[in-house]
């Protein structure tokens, strides 16, 4: 949408009030900004009650820019956190996850009681094949029960997970396991996507080729499909776990103990290790959880349509929540597995009251129609949030009406896996909210806007999105390089966490964040860097250069455009310039993910570069965009980017 449209929509509609019954019910009242800003470090200190503590804490916050220690004297064991707290007080019984599978009718109903005792199995199998505290433990699983049961195992054990989103190739999953060094993989032998099974072991076997350091492979079996069996390394799920005992006494470790590490993309083509620990994290992933999705552990049935392999699933399926003691839905399938009203038909079945989701998701909803959601019973829903990229106010919109009955708040959550849980919200109850706007820091979190001198910009005016005081649940660097660290987030405005967005504050003051203003591409919600996408490319024998730019896509947020020029020869051999323009999509989608797969490859013989050999992005993406080109003086040889311009139209426009 353009700025204009915008404004005149925002004219149009302004901003939505909590209703007073919604307020008045509210777990965040206006008081808790005042009290937090009184005294953030207090506030968080207050909040981390909200943990079982082995040992309390008399420490809260020690802060040397940019590393940061909270609690740092307390003693916690993450998973007695997550279960077994519930179940000491009682609550056994209570639902933790209706999981409900890809094909309809199959589902399964886990209660507290039965998550401590598969917790406990599952931790004495892994004890079992040699984990040990500290251990790295990749995990490359689907959506499926077995997949918190192995986080919360592992944490439990003190153990460090690095969960690998099932959708990454071998190569990233190797890459990934050897950054970290995991000596033990756990997955499954395939997922289910549209009732047809997608094989996962053989991708582990295959990046296992370099991994020599992996010890043992724990295998869920899911799909029943013929997996290869390494002998000694490879070990079924059913035949090590489910034979362990249910009972397991837990170590405590110090709040500071690294508890998981989460890759992603950054601005170089190899992703970083964001690692967290224990305490700080889970006391903001809870207390974001309960403010900004304002739940009560009696009623709520909350949804958060994510998978595990991103930090959305790690801090709100599985921390959070359960933190929290909620019962949640945990879905397998793909929004349309089993029809295109598959997510109203569950949140009818199970009286879903809060749905957590990702603008790109909304967008294919809303392309679906409002048939779908009109034919089911959504009365259930009391409040719906987004995560993951900037909201176009249509979206917002339709979310609202069609899906939350124009009753429901809608939280726009603002976060990143660095942040390891929400940063921007509006509360539930207290803000009136915009649409496509995240509106403000949290309380106990202090974010700025400022100018590229780190000047704070004034209403009306944009700039790069700042986190000014340090918060529990920051990321304590990139696993294995603190300079690194430093360097990408503490180093553009010192003293200052460089988020890497852009924002503006309108003339009330609230935040709108404005998308990447790096080399990070935003995929239907995904963290993607160009550079990562160019370095496959050039992996390809057939390429010499490529140029990636992240271009507007009406569906997907942003989609990739890839300018590639190939090698003489290749050039020369080729004459099928569609054939390899697929076989250059489907080599990148092997490479990384097939979220990865270019929308678009334009092939040309040059690519536009400054006088001093600098690739001119910015022209590129004017190009991706049909944009007027900007300055074009700098380039040392203006007619490429025209030529270009008049290769777009010729271009593959893909099937994404
Ligand atoms: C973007 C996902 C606008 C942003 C939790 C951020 C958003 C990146 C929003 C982090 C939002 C996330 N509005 N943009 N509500 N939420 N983003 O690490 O560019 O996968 O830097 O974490 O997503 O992506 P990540």
């Amino acid at each position: 949408m353009t700025e204009a449209k915008l404004e005149a929509w925002l004219e149009e509609t302004r901003s939505f009030a909590p209703s007073p019954e919604f307020a008045k019910q509210a777990n965040a009242q206006p008081s808790i900004y005042a009290e937090a800003d009184a005294d953030p470090v207090a506030f968080w200190r207050k909040q981390a009650d909200r943990l079982v503590w082995h040992k309390e804490p008399t420490k809260t916050l020690e802060w040397d820019i940019p590393f940061a220690k909270w609690f740092s004297d307390g003693e916690l064991n993450a998973s007695v956190n997550c279960v077994d707290r519930h179940v000491a007080a009682g609550k056994g019984d209570k639902v933790a996850y209706y999981w409900v599978a890809d094909a309809e009718g199959e589902s399964r109903t886990i209660t507290y009681g039965d998550l401590q005792k598969l917790v406990a199995q599952a931790a004495n199998a892994l004890t079992e094949l040699g984990v040990k505290k500290g251990d790295r433990v990749a995990v490359y699983m689907p959506m499926i029960p077995e997949a918190v049961v192995t986080m919360l195992a592992i944490v439990r054990l003190g153990a460090v997970h690095s969960v690998v989103f099932g959708g990454f190739s071998a190569d990233a999953l190797s890459s990934r396991i050897l950054d970290s060094d995991c000596q033990f993989v756990v997955t499954a032998d395939g997922a289910y996507r549209r009732g047809t099974a997608s094989p996962l072991k053989p991708a582990v076997d295959e990046a296992l080729k370099s991994c020599p350091n992996v010890k043992a492979v724990l295998v869920v079996k899911r799909t029943g499909s013929d997996v290869e069996w390494v002998k000694g390394r490879d070990h079924w799920w059913h035949e090590i776990v489910d034979k362990q005992s249910t009972e397991h006494t837990p170590e405590f470790f110090p709040s500071e103990h690294t508890m998981f590490i989460m890759y992603t993309s950054g601005t170089t083509a190899k992703p970083k290790g964001i690692f967290h620990t224990t305490a700080g994290y889970l006391t903001q992933a809870a207390t974001t959880h309960y403010y900004v999705f304002d739940v009560k552990a009696d009623k709520d049935i909350c949804w958060t349509a994510a998978d595990i392999g991103w930090i959305t699933g790690h801090s709100y399926i599985v921390y959070g929540p359960l933190i929290n003691g909620v019962t949640q839905i945990m879905y397998e399938g793909l929004p349309d597995s089993g029809g295109k009203d598959r997510w109203w038909k569950i949140i009818e079945q199970f009286k879903a009251t809060i749905l957590y989701t990702a603008p790109t998701t909304i967008r294919t909803l809303m392309k679906w129609g409002e048939e779908f959601p009109k034919s089911h019973d959504l009365s259930s829903l009391r409040l719906l949030g987004t995560v993951g990229e900037p909201i176009n106010p249509e979206a917002w919109m339709w979310y609202r009406e069609n899906i939350g009955g124009s009753r429901c708040p809608i939280v726009d959550t603002w976060w990143q896996t660095e942040t390891g849980a929400i940063m921007c919200s509006p509360l539930p109850g207290i803000t009136a909210t915009k649409p496509g706007a995240a509106m403000k820091a949290l309380p106990g979190i202090s974010v700025d806007i400022v100018d590229n001198d780190g000047n704070s910009v004034g209403n009306g005016e944009g700039g790069y999105l700042v986190i000014t005081q340090p918060w529990p649940s920051m990321t304590r660097g990139i696993y294995g390089d603190p300079e690194r660290f430093k360097e990408t987030y503490w180093s553009r405005f010192p003293g200052k966490y460089f988020a890497g967005d852009g924002a503006k504050r309108d003339d009330d003051g609230d935040i709108w964040l404005l998308g990447r203003i790096d080399d990070v591409m935003n995929i239907s919600g995904h963290r993607l860097s160009t550079t990562e996408v160019e370095h496959a490319l050039v992996g390809h024998p057939a390429v010499a250069e490529a140029a990636v730019v992240g271009a507007s896509d009406d569906l997907t947020g942003q989609a990739i455009v890839a300018f590639v020029t190939l090698r003489l020869s290749a050039d020369e051999q080729m004459q099928d310039q569609a054939a390899v323009i697929e076989e250059l999509r489907v080599h990148v989608a092997k490479v990384i993910s097939p979220i990865a797969r270019p929308r678009q490859i334009i092939l040309t013989p040059e690519l536009p570069k400054t006088r001093s050999g600098k690739i001119m992005r910015r022209l590129l993406r004017d190009v991706a965009e049909n944009r007027q080109l900007g300055d074009v003086t700098t380039l040392m040889d203006p007619t490429v980017v025209n030529m270009i311009s008049g290769l777009m139209g010729s271009g593959d426009d893909g099937d994404q």
